[in-house]
């Protein structure tokens, strides 16, 4: 391979970092936030200055909570948990907001219009307004429909007792609250827990909608206007109309702003609707007069879901006026749900059934007609689906948090409504959750001795493209090792048969090695790369999927032909991801790395991942060779950082594999930015790139996951990655200093874990098991049939973890979650 590169192929293009602000080739960047710090100011970034803001270290001992686990140690034993003290207001304070536009419980002006503009009485509008939020709250919160709601008065008292005494337990509040609510019966500290967050939030006494719909409706649409926000056709809005279309953008992050009018309405979410939404469509609809193609427009939303909204609450309406006319007796609460009840019974039971088993407990009313029961039916079918659903799990769970690389928590009791944790509490707690939540023994599976389940590991760097030479063809460094086996493997996957033949496997072996979420390499092919998303997709692994960006420096049969022929395929690639509407599979824009693209192609990546919200990976000072040739390809670059840094590659939702030969002002400028690390000792080692020192790294206050790196690692599973991590880590250890801290095997398991999900700018949602997280877990068995870990009689439970991690396997893992969806499970084959 030539070590001096091509010329940069920028011809026509004037890259902006010369241009400079204001000259006519400034690239337009569609959310000028996401990157904040223009790339001219980069050379004020003072190591001195960056370095005093760095943490100290994470790294904390073991936190074992065992049997006995009082009932304040345990809320206390998550404080991460408990987010951060907010001021007591969020949102604008003022002008008039929407949620003030929406329906209130007492009479209102707004009640009041409504009632004008539907001819109907105020009391009607009143009370339908009620019963709908009181319905909707009942289906958001509980698997049964048996769950009590807690008042706002109730809330309030409980945040109240909580605000009395700094050292009140949670146990303490629930007797109190109790004692003075007998007739609330069971509350769960899962509920006191939420309430006093709601409370530390000010949020008590509201319904909160997500912040973006608390923006002043003026400010998108202007004062009096009744238009909708203009779109163009492209997606590729210039700087002059981008601020009107900043809510879509933001409310367009998890699905992808696609923009062209033919699959507008598609691309949009069909997820179901928070209250907040509801009452918004509603409002808007008959407070504000829009139309619903506004509505749908303005909330982003597909048409025929705002329709759907305005009516079912239509149709409860006239429910309502028929009963308030006392033709129709209505039914009682208690009568209601004895209905539930009955139909809950059994699955298959009809309404005659129901009617003559409902009319046999209760001789003294007259007769119900079908109708109702068909109704009541109706109401709580999707309650009823998400009391089969929940799955609640009892026995030993071990995670990671903020504060401790590995929290073992025994005797514990979680819940899992439909794909995140509903609660985790002590199980002495189980008889209060049963009877909140209405979940039954058949919902439980209780752990044995020799099981524990752990948050699904995250691989945060992998070629799936790679597979076929996992554990061949390792005897040449890096650039060799490219040109002479992994181009050539890599450039048959235009091959789609191919493509899919390998990618199967991929997922397949990934799952099966207990790999949940992965940052994939794909290859330079859209098609190719398609496939790998459909088969993610399909097997219901979360994952960002890349199709690999390279022109330069790289064989011609394996190179795309132009930059603007990499663009369109890729962003062609980003709209087909979005298009497929899952919240498990995102886009990721995939620069090889920087001696494969030129300028003009970083550039313009930057832009594109930028616009469209992406998240990004490539490699970064992996090799010694490879650094010096970035020096000659990219001499104006300060540093192999500054080379993406400039071309704004780099940010929170970027990922950079290896990161070995870094200087200390990169590792600045990564921090800065919010970078993750993949580190991939696997690879490290075996195609001889160096060994990274990840303590150095993480005293920096660098996010570090772990990648396999298949195929310059020969394996793909998550536990060899945690493995060799640690051995790179004692190999440094051994010419280093006595107190060189090395890497503990409960950080090892935190990297693969909470770290991967740091790195990949996902720790809200995955990589531990906190409340309202989603379930992606393993089921471990350090028993399994056929096991190789050796277990006796004297190993504690800390013990059976560790030995998973040294010497387990994929036999040991029994099931695997991903998003509350059990996806494998190893007695059951026949899942997929
Ligand atoms: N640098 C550029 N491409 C690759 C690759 O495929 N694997 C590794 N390990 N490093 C790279
Ligand atoms: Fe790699």
């Amino acid at each position: 391979m030539s070590s001096g590169g091509e010329p940069p192929t920028s011809q026509a293009f004037t890259p902006f970092w010369i241009a400079g602000p204001g000259s006519p080739s400034t690239p337009v960047v569609g959310n000028p936030v996401a990157n904040p710090v223009p790339s001219s100011d980069l050379g004020t970034l003072g190591a001195a200055g960056v370095a005093s803001t760095v943490p100290p270290t994470m790294s904390q001992d073991i936190t074992t909570m065992a049997n006995a686990v009082p009932h304040d140690d345990f809320t206390n034993g998550l404080p991460e948990t408990q987010p951060p003290q907010q001021p007591q207001q969020p949102g604008p304070p003022e002008p008039q907001t929407l949620v003030e536009a929406a329906p209130q419980p007492e009479p209102t002006l707004e009640a009041a219009q409504v009632a004008r503009y539907m001819g109907l009485p105020q009391s009607t509008v009143m009370s339908v307004v009620q019963v709908f939020k009181k319905e909707h709250r009942i289906h958001k919160k509980t698997a049964t429909g048996r769950k009590r709601r807690l008042t706002t008065a109730q809330e309030f008292q409980l945040f109240e007792m909580s605000q009395e005494r700094e050292n009140i337990s949670v146990d303490e509040i629930r007797t109190r609250f109790l004692q003075l609510f007998p007739e609330f019966g069971h509350i769960s500290k899962t509920t006191i827990y939420r309430t006093l967050e709601r409370g530390k939030k000010g949020l008590i006494g509201m319904d909160p909608p997500p912040e973006r719909y608390l923006e002043p409706i003026e400010r998108y649409w202007g004062p009096k206007k009744r238009g909708r926000p203009k779109k163009t056709g492209t997606g590729l809005e210039t700087s002059a109309n981008h601020s009107l279309l900043e809510p879509s953008v933001s409310i367009m992050e998890e699905t992808g702003p696609i923009d062209t009018t033919s699959d507008k309405d598609i691309s949009r979410q069909r997820r179901s609707l928070s209250i907040a939404e509801r009452e918004m469509i509603i409002s808007l609809f008959f407070n504000e007069n829009r139309t619903i193609r506004e509505v749908a427009d303005f909330m982003h939303l597909a048409k025929s879901t705002v329709s759907s909204v305005v009516q079912v609450f239509k149709k409860e309406h006239r429910i309502q006026r028929k009963t308030s006319t006392g033709r129709k007796k209505k039914l009682s609460d208690e009568h209601e749900q004895m209905i539930m009840d009955i139909l809950s019974h059994k699955e298959d039971i009809t309404i005659e059934e129901t009617r003559n088993r409902f009319l046999s407990l209760n001789p003294e009313v007259p007769n119900i007609s079908k109708s109702t029961i068909y109704r009541i039916m109706e109401n709580c079918q999707s309650k009823l689906r998400a009391r089969s659903d929940m799955e609640v799990f009892v026995g030993t769970f071990v995670h990671s948090t903020e504060d401790s690389p590995m929290v073992v928590l025994t005797d514990m009791v979680m819940g899992v409504l439909n794909t995140k944790i509903e609660f985790m509490e002590s199980l002495e707690e189980l008889d209060h959750l049963k009877a909140e939540y209405g979940f039954t023994d058949s919902n439980i599976h209780y752990m044995t001795p020799s099981q524990f389940m752990m948050p699904g590991m995250i691989d945060t760097h992998i070629h799936a493209s790679q597979f076929p030479n996992n554990g061949v063809a390792m005897d040449l460094p890096l650039l060799e090792w490219l040109q002479t086996y992994t181009f050539p493997t890599e450039a048959n996957f235009s091959d789609t048969l191919f493509a899919r033949e390998v990618y199967s496997k991929v997922v397949e072996r990934l799952l099966r090695n207990g790999t949940t979420t992965a940052a994939y390499f794909g290859t330079i092919h859209l098609e190719g790369s398609k496939i790998l998303a459909d088969v993610v997709h399909d097997k219901g692994q979360r994952a960002l999927i890349g199709k690999v960006n390279m022109m330069r420096n790289c064989p011609e049969y394996y190179r795309e032909l132009s930059v603007q022929e990499s663009i369109k395929d890729t962003e062609e690639f980003i709209r087909y991801i979005r298009s497929i509407q899952s919240p498990l599979v995102q886009p990721i824009v995939t620069p090889r790395f920087a001696p494969t693209c030129p300028e003009d192609q970083l550039a313009s990546l930057g832009q594109l991942a930028v616009r469209y919200g992406c998240h990004i990976q490539s490699h970064l000072c992996e090799t010694q060779p490879e650094c010096n040739w970035v020096k000659e390809l990219f001499p104006w670059a300060k540093s192999y950082t500054d080379v993406y840094d400039s071309m704004r590659l780099l940010s929170e939702k970027s990922i950079m594999a290896h990161c070995i030969w870094l200087a200390d002002e990169e590792i600045y400028t990564l921090r800065e930015r919010g970078v993750g690390i993949a580190h991939c000792p696997n690879s490290n080692i075996s195609i001889r790139s160096g060994l990274c020192d990840i303590r150095r790294l993480l005293n920096h206050g660098l996010k570090v996951g772990l990648g396999t790196d298949c195929s310059g690692g020969y394996s793909s599973s998550m536990l060899d990655a945690l493995r060799q991590a640690l051995q790179v880590s004692n190999v440094l250890a051994l010419d280093r200093d006595q107190d060189y801290q090395r890497l503990t095997f409960k950080e090892a398991f935190r990297m693969a874990t909470l770290g991967g999900a740091k790195v990949l700018n996902m720790e809200d949602r995955i990589g531990n098991f906190e409340i309202d997280k989603e379930f992606d877990a393993l089921l471990i068995d350090v028993s399994a049939p056929g096991s190789a870990v050796d277990i006796f009689s004297k190993d504690t439970i800390e013990d059976k973890i560790q030995k998973f991690l040294y010497t387990g396997d994929d036999r040991n893992i029994a099931r695997v979650y991903v998003a509350g969806h059990r996806i494998l499970d190893l007695h059951n084959k026949n899942l997929h």
